[in-house]
């Protein structure tokens, strides 16, 4: 019996949304080549490599543009790095001899695990590009990014059968149009909060300027030090990056940046939680009359700390000793990875999880019950995002309803008891996954996971709860009115 994730259908898309999409992106891109602010006919087209005029900061200036706080006067372009004179790098080892498997080699076994799994973010945080997988819009009118400056402009489309990030910089000296096309190669990010974008110059793994932002609905610049006004798409992607979003892929010991990319498996998926399982399958393919699992982890069965440590390796800051593509599930994590479990929420030295677990540990709840897992509310197979409100179950499995005074209290009360992690367990903007917008910056929300007393928050949520329950109040056929009301005015 095969699920739709099957060897196959894993990674293929639709042949009919391919198509669609060719057909779609033929028909704009001839209409709209040359269609950008009506670009002067008798300019010409160079690549950008050539704007040397231009004010140009190389690769090698990085560090000295982030210290000095960014390009004050928005005059900037870095270029991407120069083509690759070298070899491409070549591992001798693949993730499969180490026993990095995908989920392919799990279905025949465990299709219900692959089929629930394969929506879960963590199976999406890397894809290949695809016209499903990329969120950002292809369509004419809304593939753009306009930046401060107006002689720049990015433009995501379509240009010989790749999905890609051109440049477009009108430089008036010169009556040019200097254009430059970056491949989207990788998608990073399922979109929960957004995506960014990388590509392979040569062997080297580089992150594209334009990111795609879940909130807003729009591309933007990439969050960090890519500053509205430049170009930049020469940002080494260090491996680091790739061992909390991809399941495994073999990295130049050498080099920060320099992967050998046909080792690649996309998602963060079975092997990373429950450890290298060739030995696992090859066992069961032998013995199929076996029922009882034999050399793979299971969480389940291991210390508390141990299973916590798990997701640790992605989801909370810490200093690295040993590359994470060697950690083995049920090891003590410090060998790989020393926590820090001081880190606030804020402070993730690590670019962007909001250190689940240091934050987790710093409650009440988690010293004083004697710790639990992060699976007593989130399970690593299903995708949970639509059901927020059910999280409150789970405080109730070790507080009485009535524990909570807000819950006995006023006019709120008769439905605060659904809302437990709404007050507890606030959504913080985080400063530092900042993106720059031209309508200013906007900042991801995560969640605290210090589970605690948070007045200010509390204030903030009771009186979205007495809107609620207000509307709620309210006779059905005005309240449908209403809701009628809201999408109609929607744009
Ligand atoms: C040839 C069949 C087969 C393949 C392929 C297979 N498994 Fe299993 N696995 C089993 C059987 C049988 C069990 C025991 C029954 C059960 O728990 O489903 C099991 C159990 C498990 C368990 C629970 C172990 C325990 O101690 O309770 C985990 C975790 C697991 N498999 C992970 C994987 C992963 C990850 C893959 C793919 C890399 C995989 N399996 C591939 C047959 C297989
Ligand atoms: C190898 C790295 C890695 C490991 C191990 C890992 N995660 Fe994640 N996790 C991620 C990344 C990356 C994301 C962001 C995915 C996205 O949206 O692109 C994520 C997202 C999540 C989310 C939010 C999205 C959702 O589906 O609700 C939850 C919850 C989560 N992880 C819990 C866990 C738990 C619990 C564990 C341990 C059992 C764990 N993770 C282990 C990397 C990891
Ligand atoms: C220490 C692990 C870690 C590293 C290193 C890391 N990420 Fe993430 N990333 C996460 C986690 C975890 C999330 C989910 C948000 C959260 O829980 O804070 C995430 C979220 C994201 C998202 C948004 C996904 C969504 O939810 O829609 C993007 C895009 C992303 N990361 C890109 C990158 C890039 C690019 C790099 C390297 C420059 C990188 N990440 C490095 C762990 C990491
Ligand atoms: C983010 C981490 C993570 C990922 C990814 C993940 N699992 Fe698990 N898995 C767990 C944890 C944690 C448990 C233990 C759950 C519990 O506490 O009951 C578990 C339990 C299991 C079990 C045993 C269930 C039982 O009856 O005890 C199987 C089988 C399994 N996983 C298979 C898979 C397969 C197959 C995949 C990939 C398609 C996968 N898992 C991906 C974390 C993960
Ligand atoms: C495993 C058991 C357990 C779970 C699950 C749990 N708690 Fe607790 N919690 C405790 C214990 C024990 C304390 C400390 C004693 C007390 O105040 O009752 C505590 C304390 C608290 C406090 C007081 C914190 C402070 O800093 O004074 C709040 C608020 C709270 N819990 C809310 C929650 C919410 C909301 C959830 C669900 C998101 C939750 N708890 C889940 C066991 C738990
Ligand atoms: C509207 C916000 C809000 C919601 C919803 C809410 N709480 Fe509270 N909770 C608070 C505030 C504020 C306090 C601080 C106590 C006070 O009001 O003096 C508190 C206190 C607590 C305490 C500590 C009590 C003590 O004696 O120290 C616990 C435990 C608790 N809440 C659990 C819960 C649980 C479980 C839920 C869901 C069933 C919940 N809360 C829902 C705002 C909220
Ligand atoms: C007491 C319940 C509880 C526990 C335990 C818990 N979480 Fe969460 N977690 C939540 C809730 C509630 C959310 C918000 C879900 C939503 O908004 O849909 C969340 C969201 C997340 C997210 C999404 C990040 C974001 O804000 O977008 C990640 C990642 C995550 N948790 C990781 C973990 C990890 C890792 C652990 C263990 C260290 C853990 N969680 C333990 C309740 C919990």
């Amino acid at each position: 019996m095969k699920s739709i994730c099957d060897t196959a259908g894993w990674r293929r898309q639709p042949l009919f949304l391919t198509a669609l999409l060719l057909v779609a992106v033929t028909a704009a891109g001839a209409g709209l080549l040359f269609a950008w602010r009506a670009a002067p006919q008798n300019w010409s087209r160079q690549p950008l490599r050539n704007a040397l005029t231009a004010q140009v900061v190389r690769p090698a200036d990085w560090a000295e543009l982030t210290l000095a706080g960014g390009p004050g006067g928005n005059d900037w372009v870095l270029l991407p790095p120069q083509p690759q004179q070298h070899s491409p790098f070549r591992s001798a080892v693949t993730g499969a001899q180490r026993g990095f498997l995908a989920p392919q080699d799990c279905v025949d076994c465990h299709a219900d695990y692959c089929e629930t799994f394969q929506h879960t973010s963590h199976a999406r945080t890397s894809m290949l590009p695809s016209a499903t997988s990329i969120l950002g819009s292809l369509q004419p009118g809304r593939n753009l990014l306009t930046t401060a400056r107006p002689e720049l402009q990015f433009r995501m489309h379509s240009l010989d059968g790749k999905i890609v990030q051109t440049v477009e910089l009108q430089y008036p000296p010169l009556r040019t149009v200097f254009t430059d096309s970056f491949p989207i190669d990788l998608v990073f990010g399922s979109g929960n909060h957004g995506q960014s974008y990388l590509w392979w110059n040569g062997d080297q793994l580089c992150q594209a300027h334009v990111s795609y932002l879940t909130e807003s609905d729009a591309w933007v610049n990439s969050p960090g030090p890519y500053y509205d006004g430049t170009v930049d798409f020469s940002r080494p992607v260090p491996v680091r990056c790739m061992e909390c979003h991809v399941t495994w892929i073999a990295a130049d010991p050498q080099e920060m940046n320099r992967f050998d990319r046909s080792t690649l498996i996309p998602g963060v998926t079975c092997v990373r939680c429950h450890g290298p399982a060739h030995e696992h399958v090859a066992f069961h393919r032998q013995h199929p009359a076996e029922t009882e699992g034999k050399r793979i982890v299971n969480p389940a069965g291991l210390s508390i700390e141990r299973q916590n440590e798990i997701c640790a390796q992605c989801h909370s800051a810490g200093e690295e000793h040993a590359s994470l593509f060697s950690y083995r599930p049920g090891e003590p994590l410090q060998q790989w990875l020393q926590l820090d479990l001081a880190a606030s929420a804020e402070s993730n030295a690590d670019p962007h999880s909001a250190n689940q677990l240091a934050r987790l540990m710093q409650s009440r709840c988690f010293q004083q019950s004697g710790g639990f897992a992060c699976t007593l509310c989130h399970d690593p197979h299903q995708n949970q995002l639509d059901g927020a409100a059910s999280f409150a179950q789970h405080c109730r499995s070790c507080h009485q309803q009535n524990s909570c005074p807000e819950v006995q209290r006023g006019e709120t009360g008769a439905i605060a008891g659904d809302h437990c992690v709404a007050c507890h367990m606030p959504a913080r903007r985080d400063a530092q996954v900042a993106m720059q917008t031209r309508q200013g910056n906007i900042e991801a929300l995560l969640r605290d996971h210090q589970i605690g007393i948070w007045p200010e928050t509390a204030a903030a949520e009771r009186s979205k709860l007495a809107d609620k329950l207000r509307q709620a109040l309210q006779p059905q056929d005005n309240s449908q009115n209403s809701r009628n009301a809201q999408e109609g005015s929607a744009p």
